[in-house]
């Protein structure tokens, strides 16, 4: 999909500003109503929203208006005492235990526009100068393309990078331009975004070493939340690590994980695993 700086723009500013909603801010106003509407629907999923707008019978009302429902609120390592359990004690141990592949992948499950994805990297690109020579590999996925087009852009305004990102990293891993700041290439180049909704996903990738599925399930329906952990089960590493957001709990997909609560964060591995 083509995608222009100001649609980019129109995303975010949509996004971002109270009483606005989704990318097309001309009908900002009817998703104000179907906010009201969504907010009375609260711990149902995306499909029982999409069947609310459709009920209406206007033909206009369907998925872009959901996902626009869906709030793709990030920011750079947001929740800082789980970045800091990664950087101190998670991704040291899998290093040690990849030692002899030399290869990691890391994924960020409903990554909206980027933020996430890239804080990973830039984590591994600032704090594990032993990475140099792996295979490493950070993936987004998200169920919004729009949201794709911003986080490929790697484009963030200055406010965007004032919510979180430490001084550190902005000095080292981003670039000034004209409106804002951009990715380093060389963290860009360690990230790929691929759209992908977490009910029906069957991809065949190597699995994952580490998963960030981190404020999604919270807008999932209870079922949904067992199918996408099945899911994402799948597509991990027996010695694996899921890290769910400050909110949620895996604890209907016992028989899947193993739970552990660490400062700040829930973290889980495979049942079974090693
Ligand atoms: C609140 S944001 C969370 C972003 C990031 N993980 C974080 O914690 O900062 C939720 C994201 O999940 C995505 N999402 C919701 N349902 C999804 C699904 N079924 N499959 C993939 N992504 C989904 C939304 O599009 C949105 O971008």
């Amino acid at each position: 999909m083509d995608c222009t700086d100001s649609d980019i723009e129109s995303f975010k500013d949509g996004r971002m500003a109270p009483g606005r909603g989704g990318f097309d801010t001309a009908r900002g106003a009817l998703f104000d109503t179907r906010r009201m509407q969504a907010g009375r629907m609260a711990g149902t999923g995306l499909e029982d929203l999409v069947a609310v707008l459709r009920r209406d019978g206007k033909p206009h009302l369907h998925r872009a208006e959901a996902e626009a429902l869906a709030t793709g609120e990030t920011s750079f390592f947001r929740d800082l005492p789980m970045f800091e359990e990664l950087r101190e004690r998670i991704l040291p141990e899998l290093i040690v235990r990849r030692g002899t592949e030399r290869r990691l992948r890391l994924w960020s499950a409903g990554c909206s526009t980027g933020q996430e994805t890239y804080s990973l990297a830039m984590m591994l690109s600032e704090h594990f100068p032993e990475l140099a020579g792996w295979d490493v590999r950070v993936i987004g996925t998200d169920v919004s393309e729009p949201a794709l087009q911003c986080a490929r852009s790697g484009r963030y305004r200055r406010s965007e990078v004032e919510r979180g990102l430490p001084r550190r990293f902005l000095e080292r891993q981003m670039e000034r331009q004209s409106h804002g700041w951009a990715v380093s290439e060389r963290v860009r180049g360690l990230c790929q975004f691929i759209l992908g909704d977490l009910r029906e996903m069957n991809r065949a990738v190597p699995p994952f070493d580490l998963v960030l599925l981190r404020n999604v399930l919270l807008y999932l329906a209870p079922i949904e939340r067992g199918e996408v952990l099945k899911r994402v089960r799948k597509q991990m590493a027996p010695d694996g690590v899921l890290i769910l957001g400050a909110a949620e709990r895996a604890e209907d997909s016992t028989a899947l994980f193993a739970g552990e609560l660490t400062l700040g964060c829930s973290v889980y591995r495979p049942a079974n695993g090693r």
